[in-house]
């Protein structure tokens, strides 16, 4: 079964055009990496697509029925849940109450018991009595990633999860995402580095001013080096249609 079709998505920003016309699916189960240089539309393509910015034009068709026009807390319930750029923790909430939180908006489904997300993250269980904002930037990204995985998501979109983390905190995402996947969660992932995107991508879409300029599988895109013409202007945006 197709987990997410987006068809014609366009999102604009009074006269600024961030997405133009993107389109793909990702297969149920299926980890797709969404690539390309800051300001190329990534953000605000996944926002529109959680609901969270209104869309311009296009359509968003998620395990089969049309949520173009859902708001952003009624697609959680249907079970596609989004880690944001900026991970939008509240400070003065613990762990706990984070997660506690997060399962009242999985209202209509069954939410994922703290304990399977404390022991993808077991740092988190060692800090449950922590405000949020006490922690490191890794471990805030582990609660938010956390937070989303509580509503028992059957896609997860996660935008830049690495981003200003370690390579040793790098690594425990890959690891964790890695874990996501095998339990059946479709996962989009919007990074910039290639160290995860690699790790953990099947196949790849690269965004490039707010068009697709290249789809295809992860390992063929890095044995053409496309994330690189992409990067440096060199890819012409007419390639793909
Ligand atoms: N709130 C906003 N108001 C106006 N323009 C915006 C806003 N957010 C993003 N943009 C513009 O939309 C484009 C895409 O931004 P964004 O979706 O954040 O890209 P990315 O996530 O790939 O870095 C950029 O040109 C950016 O300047
Ligand atoms: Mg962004």
């Amino acid at each position: 079964m197709t987990a997410l079709r987006v068809s014609g998505l366009t999102v604009t920003y009074g006269p600024v055009v961030a997405v133009n016309e993107l389109s793909f699916a990702i297969e149920s189960g299926e980890t797709l990496v969404l690539l390309g240089p800051n300001g190329a539309g990534k953000t605000s393509a996944v926002e529109a697509i959680a609901g969270l910015l209104p869309k311009r034009r296009g359509a968003v068709d998620f395990l089969g029925k049309d949520i173009s026009r859902l708001n952003a807390s009624t697609i959680v319930r249907r079970g596609l849940a989004l880690v944001p750029q900026w991970r939008e923790l509240f400070r003065t909430f613990t762990v706990e109450e984070t997660l506690v939180a997060a399962t009242t908006a999985a209202v209509g489904r069954a939410p994922t018991p703290l304990a399977a997300v404390y022991e993808l993250f077991p740092v988190l269980q060692e800090r449950r009595q922590q405000k949020a904002g006490s922690l490191s930037g890794g471990e805030q990204q582990m609660l938010a990633i956390a937070r989303a995985l509580v509503t028992n998501p059957r896609l997860l979109l996660l935008d830049e999860p690495s981003a200003g983390l370690s390579s040793g905190i790098t690594r425990t995402l890959i690891a964790a995402i890695r874990r996501i996947r095998q339990s059946g969660v479709a996962i989009l992932l919007v990074e910039q580095n290639m160290e995860i995107a690699r790790a953990v991508g099947e196949r790849c879409c690269m965004l490039a001013a707010g068009r697709l300029a290249w789809s295809g599988s992860m390992q063929e895109a890095m044995e053409r080096n496309e994330a690189e013409r992409v990067y440096f202007g060199a890819h012409r945006h007419d390639d793909t249609g």
